[in-house]
């Protein structure tokens, strides 16, 4: 695989594309089909090389799963309490997702696991998940809060009621995995809605949960049954799209199938507030999630104040979101977003010294950035940036030769293939001049 990208400066994006399957909905599909009594049929799921490795961690757990063929997937089920330990350390690769929402889940088990990630996955913090978990009386080790986690057998596990100090859907949801297992009826606060795709999801499997405002609620001992799961295109994914259509003049591109969940738009919000051009066409809902097409075409963005309200639903979009504030008119402000500083990479100190390396103006502040905009004309110097082997600012520097003065060169690219494999031909099909590189 090619560890580098080049982009030619300039061009438009026009015509219709689906970016790959959404990576939480697939990761949970694998998860929760594994434990569910039946076969759960997948179709549009990502062939990334994250959810590849949930599916690894859960063959290597004892569970027949057949594909991925064509994003068609079948986990055969082997219900509540049939998953079996592996000798072998259980490998998350880069997925944070698949690490935290496993700790959850195998904390109730009758068998030992460790878990144990790539390098990036080593250096992000665990502790966030293995304390509320410790509180339900899980034994749970981390190496100094990070990976590798070992998770030993606990007597039972008890109901908590669990007051989230992060908006974070991944604690989230490790706490409700656990909660299947623990005696009484699990609660979660969470301080700002975050995505709830293990909520709608466990629903869809046939497990009772409710919501009374910003507390998620199950009780533990219930069965899932095994369900049809249609992953929408991930907005993630679309998100590099969404920005690289609004800054390319003459732009007018079609994403196709889209997932809409009210706890992912903030993208969509955000660039709107910035004067973007989206519109939402053919809304539907598949499978319990909301999917529309979303025609984009380019528009004179300014800079604004970010809400802070918006962040969690925009978490994974700010690498994205920061290119396209320092193609707008004026100032950009982002803050209430130290979560960046945990992603893949520090999405803050990583971006502010690729964004500087290309000429633009941004300052890293502890929980954010300002950016001061270029407006119209090129925004971006020729020049080169290393992705910190992030997948997100790889493609955001991707699409920021759409309004470069001269080619970028990107470092660093392979772990594209995490969220979005064949990233580079579908940014060539609609117009982005990019090619892969050894560099
Ligand atoms: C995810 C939750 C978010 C997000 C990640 C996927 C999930 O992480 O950044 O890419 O699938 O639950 P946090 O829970 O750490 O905010």
């Amino acid at each position: 695989m090619s560890n580098a990208f080049r982009v030619l400066p300039g061009g438009r994006l026009t015509g219709r594309l689906r970016v790959p399957g959404d990576k939480s909905i697939s990761h949970r599909a694998i998860m929760f089909g594994a434990i569910a009594d039946g076969q759960t049929r997948v179709t549009g799921f990502l062939e990334g090389a994250d959810a590849i490795s949930t599916m690894d961690v859960f063959r290597a757990l004892g569970v027949r799963i057949d594909g991925p063929v064509d994003g068609r997937v079948t986990v055969h089920g082997v219900g509540i309490d049939g998953l079996r330990g592996s000798a072998a350390p259980l490998d998350c690769g880069n997925a944070g997702t698949a690490m935290r929402l496993l700790m959850g889940l195998l904390a109730g088990q009758r068998f030992e696991s460790t878990l144990v990630g790539d390098e990036s996955l080593s250096r992000r913090p665990m502790r966030r998940v293995a304390e509320p978990l410790a509180r339900m009386g899980a034994r749970i080790e981390t190496t100094d809060g990070c990976p590798p986690v070992r998770i030993r057998p606990a007597q039972a596990l008890a109901a908590i009621h669990y007051d989230m100090p992060m908006a974070s859907a991944q604690v989230k949801s490790a706490v409700l995995l656990a909660g299947l297992y623990a005696d009484g009826e699990t609660t979660v606060t969470e301080p700002a809605p975050t995505r709830d795709h293990t909520e709608r999801m466990l629903t869809g499997f046939g497990v009772r949960v409710g919501r009374e405002g910003s507390t998620v609620r199950l009780a533990g001992g219930q069965r899932l049954r095994a369900t049809a799961i249609d992953v929408p295109a991930d907005i993630s994914s679309a998100a590099f799209f969404l920005v690289g259509a609004s800054i390319a003049e003459g732009s007018d591109l079609l994403l196709e199938h889209v997932g809409m969940n009210p706890t992912r738009t903030g993208i969509i919000d955000i660039l709107r507030l910035m004067g973007a051009d989206i519109e939402p066409l053919n809304q539907r809902e598949v499978g319990g999630e909301p999917v529309a097409d979303l025609r984009v075409r380019s528009a004179r963005l300014r800079g604004i104040a970010v809400p802070e309200s918006l962040v969690p639903l925009a978490i994974d979009e700010f690498p994205a979101i920061f290119v396209a504030a320092a193609c707008a008119e004026g100032r950009t402000v982002v803050s209430g977003a130290e979560e960046l500083r945990v992603k893949e990479s520090d999405r803050i100190a990583v971006m502010a010294e690729g964004l500087r390396a290309l000429g633009v103006d941004a300052t890293p502040t502890p929980d954010g950035m300002v950016i001061e905009g270029r407006g119209e004309g090129p925004a971006f110097h020729a020049g080169e940036v290393h992705s910190h082997a992030d997948h997100r600012i790889a493609m955001s520097f991707t699409i920021a030769a759409l309004r470069s003065d001269g080619p970028l060169l990107i470092r660093d690219t392979a772990n594209v293939g995490t969220s979005f494999p064949g990233f580079p031909a579908t940014a060539a099909r609609v117009g982005v001049a990019i090619s892969e590189a050894d560099a």
